[in-house]
């Protein structure tokens, strides 16, 4: 791209790739937050960083947007060397949500939503527009919602519009850190599920931090594991992270239980077996088609059964067998959440 291309607003690109060369950051104190990262993150990908606490994960996130200035290394968005940019220009082109989120307190939801787009010019008619439209987007009803103030929503509703403001300029990168831990567990799925009904639409470029290991398999196209001081252990997608950690360290990260998550991230479909003609499936529980093996654990275990019947749109499509969870090959091709929807 061009040197001027990443200030053009709109929709004209609508996510870009992020390489991080080499960075580290040594604090003033000489902590070594970051000794010498590197990661790869497609366009319209999720990448996860995911760690002990204190490894660098928050760090590493905002050298990416020069909130922290790296002490080494190369940033760069769509090939261009982000670290020549002005950092106070760039960050509006970087969508940035964070565990509290920092709502202004006396704007409204409207307002809150349109804080980039009014540092960047915007008419106040097309910001309002991009506010409502950013509400629907995160299943807010902006006639509810625009004119309250943060107080007045729940936790989960102000971790919506922080995504939402996070969108408002249509930004290439948008950068979580730990965006959901705030919100109580039940809230906390509903809100993971939604964000990926939300990313499927807008597709943007997107690290993701946590400390979760089921929200990193939820969420992530590819999870980077770290260890202290920054140090990348691996960098696979979820199924494969969990069927094969390449060392014991990751091993130990993803838990004794990685075979019960890794079912989780492994498609129904492949399992089925036809449903023969005439055959009575009368009184064998059900799941959807589009589903995962953990779905159909979770149904055989619940009403006692060695078997499902996988429905689409209501029709039976096919059966699963017990046997068939444990079948699961070691090694797949079936990496990604984008894959898996694909299916
Ligand atoms: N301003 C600072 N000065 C010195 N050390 C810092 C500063 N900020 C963070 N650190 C240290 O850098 C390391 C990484 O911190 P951080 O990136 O926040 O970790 P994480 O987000 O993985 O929990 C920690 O050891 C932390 O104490
Ligand atoms: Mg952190």
């Amino acid at each position: 791209m061009d040197a001027t291309a990443i200030n053009e607003p709109g929709p004209a690109r609508s996510a870009a790739s992020i390489t991080l060369e080499n960075i580290g950051k040594t604090y003033p104190d000489g902590t070594v937050a970051v000794g010498d990262f590197s990661l790869e993150v497609g366009a319209g990908d999720l990448a996860v960083l995911i760690g002990p606490s204190g490894c660098g994960k928050s760090t590493i996130l905002r050298m990416i947007n020069r909130l922290i200035e790296p002490t080494s290394g190369r940033i760069l968005i769509d090939g261009q060397n982000i670290l020549d940019r002005n950092p106070v220009e760039l960050r509006r082109h970087i969508g940035y949500v964070i565990q509290n989120v920092g709502l202004f307190p006396h704007q409204n939801i409207r307002t809150n939503i349109g804080t980039v787009p009014r540092l960047l010019g915007w008419d106040k008619k097309k910001i309002n527009e991009r506010a409502d439209e950013l509400l629907e987007l995160v299943g807010l009803d902006p006639s509810r919602y625009a004119k309250r103030y943060p107080h007045e929503l729940s936790g989960g509703q102000r971790q919506r519009v922080g995504v939402a403001r996070a969108l408002a300029a249509d930004p290439l990168v948008l950068l979580m850190d730990e965006p959901f831990s705030a919100v109580d567990p039940i809230a906390r799925g509903r809100l993971q599920e939604e964000f990926l009904k939300l990313q499927a639409t807008v597709r943007k470029t997107i690290v993701l931090v946590t400390h979760d290991i089921d929200e990193a398999v939820r969420l992530g196209d590819r999870i980077a594991v770290l260890a202290e001081g920054g140090r990348l252990l691996q960098y696979a997608p979820p199924a494969e992270l969990l069927s094969r950690p390449d060392s014991v360290a990751v091993g130990d990260f993803v838990g004794a239980d990685r075979g019960i998550r890794r079912l989780a991230v492994t498609p129904l479909r492949p399992a089925l077996r036809p449903v023969e003609e005439g055959a009575a499936t009368d009184g064998r529980p059900v799941v959807e088609a589009d589903g995962t093996l953990y779905d159909a654990l979770a149904a055989m275990l619940a009403a006692d059964a060695t078997e499902v019947l996988a429905v689409e749109d209501g029709r039976p499509v096919g059966l699963v067998s017990r046997a068939a969870l444990f079948d699961v090959p070691k090694a797949f091709d079936v990496p990604t959440n984008e894959a898996e929807a694909a299916v």
